[in-house]
């Protein structure tokens, strides 16, 4: 009978069994006649007993030139041991070498983020960047599932553009046939004419900033996934908003708990957004909070990560801000009716200091309101005639937000830098790798 291939996710199916794993090597120990080798695939840890007399000479010889990250195709028999990592241990019977790596430049001493960073190619192996990204890939279908069991359709949005969504500051231009065109910085304006046509829409896809900050929560590429609903109003979104993180949060915390464990995640700190209703505050008592903490925030400013910070730690969970000044948010937002200076917008903030993960608001339905907005933003109107027909045929109330996967992802994680939530970061100084 031939031996099975199988990865170390798939040990337990072959207990006493002879199987070949494939895979390269973590980690190695010697001990007199016996070699250690850790193997990693992928799917997990798995150490290989290699034992001098149970094995031929060109297994033997291989399992001694190993080094670290160096390739192998390894048999032997599965047993049970719970001592080892992840539970099993591999009997070796035979081992080859697919290529002997050179000294690893990842080694154990520590490495400065920047060195880490232009290894990102080989960074991802690491056991920290793997459980991250373990998450990041199951948050990403946890949001897939959430619209499609909803009866959302996805509207995949370009990312070739002909101009701003959010803002003209924060654009990436280039050539486009020698006219000019910008990456996009948002799939919203596409998503809006969509509703009109499938009502309840989505897209999912990456988004660029030019972003010349320097900050823990920014990154020049990142992903966002964008719900945009037909008839829905302000107080729908809000709910939207909070059934959606809440059960995207109670996804990860029930099937990633392993990949958290390695974080070292305090997941107790994440049971409670898992629960709603979550808090709303307006932004004139948001205000007030922080003039009552000392922060010299005015009523029109905007906040900065410190007055997100200082909003959330008042609560257990993401904090929902409401109704900011019209003044500093995007132009398609419509004006809250009882203050028309207001904008129906939202802003979630998650705890912890991770500021805020979703941004939405109810979208103006009035030709006249968004005619005013687009010149009084110095926007290009022919730009915008397409978006303008979204309210010349068949106007009508709509919603939607935006999340930042990479905001989240370093929320579920716990991790400091958005760089290390997506698996090859773009930053004001960073393309490479
Ligand atoms: O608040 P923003 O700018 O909203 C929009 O783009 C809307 N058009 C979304 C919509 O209503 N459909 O961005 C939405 C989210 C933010 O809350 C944040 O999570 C993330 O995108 N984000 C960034 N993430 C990483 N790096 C950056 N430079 C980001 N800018 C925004
Ligand atoms: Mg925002």
């Amino acid at each position: 009978m031939s031996v099975p291939v199988i990865t170390i996710g798939e040990l337990s199916e072959h207990v006493g069994n002879e199987v070949t794993v494939r895979g390269w090597v973590f980690n190695w120990r010697k001990k007199g006649k016996l070699r250690f080798i850790i193997l990693r695939d992928g799917f997990g840890y798995l150490q290989c007993v290699v034992f001098r007399p149970e094995v031929d000479e060109p297994t033997w010889d291989a399992a001694v030139e190993l080094t670290q990250e160096s390739s192998l195709e390894v048999r032997g028999v599965v047993a049970r041991d719970d001592r080892a990592p992840g539970g099993y241990e591999l009997k070796v019977t035979g081992l080859t070498a697919i290529q002997v790596a050179p000294e690893y430049p990842i080694g154990k001493k520590d490495h400065g983020v920047d060195f880490l960073l232009s290894h990102r190619h080989l960074w991802l192996r690491s056991k920290r960047q793997h459980a991250v990204l373990r998450v990041r890939s199951e948050l990403e279908m946890a949001i897939r599932d959430f619209f499609h069991g909803r009866g959302y359709t996805l509207i995949d949005s370009p990312i070739l553009t002909p101009a701003a969504c959010e803002g003209t500051s924060t654009l990436f231009q280039t050539d486009y046939f020698g006219d000019q065109a910008f990456l996009s910085q948002s799939g919203q304006l596409y998503l809006e004419p969509a509703a009109a046509a499938f009502g309840k829409v989505y897209c999912f896809g990456p988004t660029f900033r030019a972003e010349k900050s320097k900050t823990r929560r920014h990154l020049t590429e990142f992903w966002m996934v964008e719900p945009e609903v037909a008839w829905m109003r302000f107080d729908g979104l809000l709910e939207l908003a909070e059934e959606f993180l809440s059960e995207i949060v109670a996804r990860i915390l029930d099937r990633c708990s392993d990949d958290l464990e390695r974080l070292e995640r305090d997941t107790s700190l994440l049971e409670p957004a898992t629960k709603r209703p979550y808090p709303r505050i307006d932004y004139a008592d948001a205000i007030q909070a922080l003039t009552e903490k000392g922060y010299p925030t005015r009523n029109g400013d905007d906040f900065g990560a410190e007055e997100e910070t200082a909003l959330a730690s008042l609560y257990d969970r993401p904090v929902m801000v409401t109704r900011y000044p019209a003044a500093i948010k995007a132009f398609y937002m419509q004006p809250d009716p009882d203050d028309q200076t207001r904008a129906l917008a939202v802003d979630v903030l998650a705890p912890e200091g991770y500021g805020e993960i979703i941004g939405g608001s109810e979208r103006s339905d009035s030709l006249e309101h968004l005619e005013r907005q687009i010149a009084s933003h110095d926007l290009p109107k022919e730009a915008f005639e397409w978006y303008l027909d979204v309210r010349r045929y068949g106007s009508f109330p709509h919603s939607g937000f935006g999340m930042g996967i990479e905001r989240c992802v370093s929320w579920l994680c716990g991790i400091h830098h958005l760089r290390e939530a997506i698996p090859y970061p773009r930053t004001l100084n960073r393309i490479y790798p």
